[in-house]
């Protein structure tokens, strides 16, 4: 057997260690990252991912939003980011500012057009995965909120094994039987892979009218609560079906101040809370309100 194949070039080798390196600091300069997922399509991943991530910025924090949704980046289209470029200085990627606490990075913004479809395999998705985490400028951040693609494939693998401590998983669903086996595998997959669940959020969970607020399930709702308790992680809140999270979504204006909160925001609201409360950062904040 020839020798040459059993044996790392040390270039490579020092080049490879000297990368690592600087992924490490990059991710060592933020204090908490989020991998919102779930085992199936649809279910209001990236609604949940763009609106953790606004009211996380709203509430004071520092926050990145990073897409790894490769063949489906949607943040651009729901956060009003469609068309802007990435621009890139010293080696380092420039995230898209949406205001001074808040800054996103997708692979939206490096295809040509959102018409374009991007044909990779897992080793590509794991490239410009490492690439987002090592070489975007997030500067220091308290959230690095990550929305990814349905399932438990290259995508959120990539970012459970890149983005180091502390991390922790956001799971989505709604209401059905359906979904809800599939975020059970979700659970299994971050028990596989050493991420611990934040909490469940359930998502489409039932219908508030948006004239009078009366409630009404459409499917039977709870699912996403009874597999919290019997998986024991946590429960994040619910987030009934609302018309209007559709048509702020495909407006790109994820607002959240309104005078009136509707259940949903409500809904939004609340999950915002209890992320922040079962953080570190969250903690910190209750520790200076307490004194
Ligand atoms: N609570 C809700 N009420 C009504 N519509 C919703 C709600 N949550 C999300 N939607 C809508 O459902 C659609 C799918 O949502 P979204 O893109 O967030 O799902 P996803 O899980 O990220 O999908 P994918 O698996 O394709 O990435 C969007 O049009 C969004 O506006
Ligand atoms: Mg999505």
């Amino acid at each position: 057997m020839s020798q040459t194949c059993s044996q790392a070039n040390p270039h490579d080798e020092a080049h490879r260690q000297m990368e690592q390196a600087v992924l490490e600091k990059r991710m060592d300069g933020i204090r908490q990252k989020i991998l919102v997922m779930s085992g199936k399509g649809g279910v209001g991943k990236s609604t949940v991912a763009v609106r953790l991530a606004v009211g996380l910025a709203e509430a004071g924090w520092s926050v990145g939003l990073l897409d790894v949704d490769i063949h489906g980046p949607s943040v651009p289209q729901l956060i009003g980011l469609q068309g802007r470029e990435v621009i890139t200085d010293h080696q380092a990627m420039q995230p898209v500012k949406v205001h001074d606490r808040l800054k996103v990075m997708s692979i939206g913004f490096l295809v040509s057009s959102p018409r374009d479809a991007v044909i990779w395999r897992g080793p590509m998705k794991y490239n410009i995965i490492r690439q987002f985490l090592k070489d975007v400028d997030w500067g220091s951040l308290d959230y690095l909120v990550v929305d990814s693609p349905p399932g438990t494939g290259d995508e959120p693998l990539a970012v459970a094994q890149l983005v180091g401590k502390p991390a922790m998983a956001l799971l989505v669903t709604t209401p059905q039987e359906l979904a809800v086996n599939d975020v059970r595998r979700s659970v299994s997959f971050c028990r596989a892979v050493d991420l611990p669940v934040l909490g469940i959020v359930e998502n489409m969970s039932g219908y508030a009218c948006p004239s009078c607020g009366h409630h009404v399930d459409i499917f039977k709702t709870g699912g996403g609560e009874a597999l919290a308790a019997e998986m024991e992680v946590g429960f994040l809140g619910k987030v009934p079906l609302d018309s209007n999270i559709v048509a702020q979504g495909d407006a790109g204006h994820p607002l959240t101040d309104r005078p009136e909160p509707r259940a949903s925001e409500q809904g939004f609201r609340q999950i915002v809370e209890t992320v922040l409360e079962r953080t570190r950062a969250g903690r910190v904040v209750l520790n200076v309100l307490n004194g």
